[in-house]
């Protein structure tokens, strides 16, 4: 079996090859061409071309960080099960005029391509835009080109476009993608919430903005004012240092999918939520309930861990998140419809989450 075969097999058995133009995308497109300079491995050190084992670790459903400034990943290449599942939702067909923001190292601009869209990717980062450019070039891409810009802008010299992607983590939709988007056209994108990215689909209505909820997810900050805060935002996740050892109150044994729609629910009930990355080997951070000085954070398995002169406070204004979700019938993050309003800076305004109801009210 070769690398490629492993990750189609481990794509498919993750239910995310949902039709055979998406398979034969990730089958065509060869991955390691757009991670030429190499990414860093599991253990913190760089895989570059020529290491033993590169395409093994290359075509893994996994996230590949290609560029880190001051310690911090700047660019990726996306975890490819993510991937699929937004350009599932995206429905692009052949002919769409597709807008993506952050090209990052252009593998997602040559799927979508693959999938015959005519796209144009923008990404902030000069030398980031340059090697997708090339990357695209070596790999005989033509239907994807690179836009050195700051995606807030979008591309208006290409607008309307069918379908708009975002691949890096913001606040909201700018108004000016709102403005390059075809009237039936879609917006997937991971929208700030609860101190994560969840990934929203969005559509017009007549006046505004809609969306539903597609997965959870993390995904790196956009620059700029794709990333601005606004009256409703959370507060940003909590980083190191915490202390190791935290004490716990008793679990409520959720499952981790349960965990994910819990978090989504306080988030969408409770502006102190957020993520505390710090607490946990889930890389998607801890549930936590945030304020200054003080937290209470919530494991996977429902243990709860207050920290700070207010934590056992906060414990208990989760654990009553808890309880209101249970009684509202844990209701799914799939069951959300999110509506989006006006926010950010005025001078670079973003449509952001402003009102949040479940299928059943
Ligand atoms: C997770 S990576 C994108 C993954 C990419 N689509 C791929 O297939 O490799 C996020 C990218 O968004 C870029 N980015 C961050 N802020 C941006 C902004 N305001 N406008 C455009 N690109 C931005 C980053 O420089 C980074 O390269």
């Amino acid at each position: 079996m070769t690398a490629i075969d492993r990750y189609l097999a481990e794509l498919d058995a993750a239910g995310v090859l949902t039709g055979p133009a998406l398979a034969r995308a990730f089958r065509a497109v060869p991955r390691e061409i757009f991670v030429a300079a190499g990414f860093r491995g599991p253990g913190g050190g760089w895989t570059v071309p020529g290491d033993p084992g590169f395409l093994d670790a290359v075509y893994r459903n996994a996230a590949l960080v290609t560029k880190v400034h001051g310690g911090v990943p700047v660019s990726s290449s996306s975890q490819p099960s993510l991937m699929a599942q937004m350009l599932t939702a995206l429905d692009v067909a052949p002919g769409h005029r597709v807008l993506e923001i952050g090209a990052g190292t252009g593998y997602n601009a040559a799927l979508l391509a693959a999938l015959g869209a005519d796209v144009t990717s923008v990404e902030v980062q000069e030398d980031v835009a340059a090697a997708a450019e090339a990357a695209l070039a070596r790999a005989g891409v033509t239907g994807a080109r690179v836009r050195r810009a700051d995606g807030w802008d979008g591309a208006p010299g290409r607008a309307p476009f069918d379908r708009i992607i975002g691949t890096v983590g913001v606040t909201g939709l700018s108004a000016a993608w709102w403005e390059q988007l075809a009237p039936d056209g879609v917006v997937v994108a991971p929208i700030a919430h609860g101190g994560l990215h969840p990934v929203l689909v969005v559509r017009r209505t007549p006046d505004r903005p809609e969306a539903r909820v597609l997965c959870p997810a993390g995904f790196m900050v956009a620059a700029g004012a794709l990333a601005a805060r606004h009256a409703g935002s959370h507060p940003s996740p909590v980083l190191p240092p915490l202390p190791a050892e935290l004490p716990t109150v008793p679990p409520v044994n959720l499952d981790l999918e349960g965990y994910h729609d819990l978090w989504f629910f306080a988030a969408a009930r409770d502006r102190r939520v957020t993520a505390a990355p710090a607490l946990l080997a889930d890389h998607l951070g801890g549930l936590a309930l945030c304020e200054p000085g003080s937290l209470a954070a919530m494991l996977p398995d429902g243990r709860i861990r207050p920290h700070g002169p207010a934590g056992e406070r906060l414990a208990g204004d989760l654990a009553a998140l808890v309880a209101e979700w249970r009684a509202a019938g844990s209701p799914p993050l799939t069951a959300w419809r999110v509506t989006l309003a006006p926010g950010g800076d005025p001078a670079r305004p973003v449509w952001v989450p402003a009102a949040f109801a479940t299928a059943g009210g």
